[in-house]
């Protein structure tokens, strides 16, 4: 075991750092060579297919779900058909209003998730076409949905899952890319852009993970809070919400993601004096509604982590300390803002002596209902 963890004392530490070269493999070959579109040759879809898709659901459970939540984004932008993401467990006890012309992609880095593949079965049943994204080849999703994206992220132990996710939010834009293209619904300039943004991920990552002594440092002084809060609007709400996700998971201290718009409506009556907050501030169209929300909490006390993109300056007045991500566009943020909230999980649980890889009650792959 010490052999497969290729010096790093824990798996989720080692497939963190695997992160550039996940996402590397999982992009290559998906772009055409000439024309620099994006490129899912293993679909079968026909644009008359794509165009009378007039809903997408996006089912999966757990951190999947959480990739799921930026598909949703990701996929509305750019192809303006509406998306809805839904847990598993939920989708599949319910009436959801689906049929022929709709998609339903299922997320599942196992590809066994009993919820997530009875949700697969229930849409099939009534005529939608189910797209399976799933790191497994020859997993019961991957052999069973109408059409599969792989995830090229490799083999994931630590049950906390890290690489699954990013290479999972890396599908989700290149598969929003390519429904663009298929309606003709995205400009050669944009698409450019994107495509670069994309491309400039991997390496991006790489230069972030070379600084993480000032994140190691930060966990030491949140390992004995009794609760930590991450904020976020838009793309930064669905990032708060893996961050916390990890950080319970694998630590065991009580966390909640909160909308940063919503925390008057309840939230905000937890903050004391000196409860740690992680704010995301990514997001250029809502950057000054985010410094407005990090005033609200530092006006009662908490202790605040702003992590925002580089050269915006502005956040230093308003946080006690910034983590600070390589500049992109603000539709690729959480690739590289989660990254830290990561590591800051991992080293809080160091710090704490948790069992990282195998935390309690929980397990890697949930095959049964
Ligand atoms: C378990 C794991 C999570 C994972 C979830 C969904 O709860 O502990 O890390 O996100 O299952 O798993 P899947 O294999 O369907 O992505």
């Amino acid at each position: 075991e010490q052999a497969e963890k290729n010096g790093f004392d824990h798996f989720m530490l080692k497939e963190i750092f695997e992160q550039p070269n996940a996402l590397q493999k999982t992009m290559t070959g998906r772009f055409d060579e000439e024309s620099n579109k994006v490129d899912f040759q293993e679909l079968d879809w026909t644009a008359d297919k794509v165009n009378n898709w007039n809903k997408i659901y996006i089912v999966a459970c757990g951190t999947a779900y959480h990739a799921g939540l930026i598909g949703q984004n990701a996929i509305e932008e750019l192809t303006r058909i509406p998306v809805s993401v839904e847990i598993a467990s939920e989708f599949r006890y319910r009436r959801p209003i689906i049929d022929e012309n709709t998609l339903v992609i299922v997320v599942s880095q196992s590809g066994e998730t009993a919820d997530t593949l009875a949700a697969l079965r229930q849409s099939q049943k009534v005529g939608a076409e189910v797209l399976g994204i799933t790191n497994v080849v020859g997993s019961s999703i991957a052999r069973e949905a109408d059409n599969v994206i792989l995830t090229m992220a490799g083999p994931e132990i630590a049950v906390a899952s890290t690489k699954a996710y990013t290479t999972q939010v890396l599908s989700f834009y290149l598969l929003g890319a390519y429904v663009a293209q298929m309606k003709e619904m995205i400009s050669d300039e944009y698409r450019e852009q994107l495509v670069k943004g994309i491309q400039a991920i991997p390496s991006q990552i790489e230069e972030g993970l070379e600084h993480t002594k000032g994140l190691q440092w930060y966990a030491e002084s949140i390992k004995d809070s009794k609760s930590v809060f991450f904020l976020g609007r838009g793309l930064d709400h669905a990032v708060a919400l893996e961050g916390s996700l990890k950080l319970k998971e694998i630590s065991y201290i009580h966390s909640e993601a909160y909308a940063a718009g919503e925390l008057k409506h309840g939230t905000l009556a937890l903050i004391e004096e000196g409860t740690p907050v992680i704010a995301l501030a990514t997001q250029d169209e809502v950057y000054e509604k985010m410094l407005g929300n990090i005033e609200e909490v530092k006006a009662r006390g908490a202790q605040v982590m702003g992590v925002a993109t580089e050269g915006n300056m502005k956040i230093y007045q308003y946080v006690d300390e910034t983590c600070y991500i390589p500049a992109t566009l603000s539709l690729l943020t959480p690739l590289l803002s989660v990254v830290p909230l990561q590591i800051i999980s991992y080293y809080t649980a160091l710090a704490l002596g948790k069992d990282i890889d195998k935390p309690r009650n929980l397990a890697k792959s949930v095959t049964v209902e």
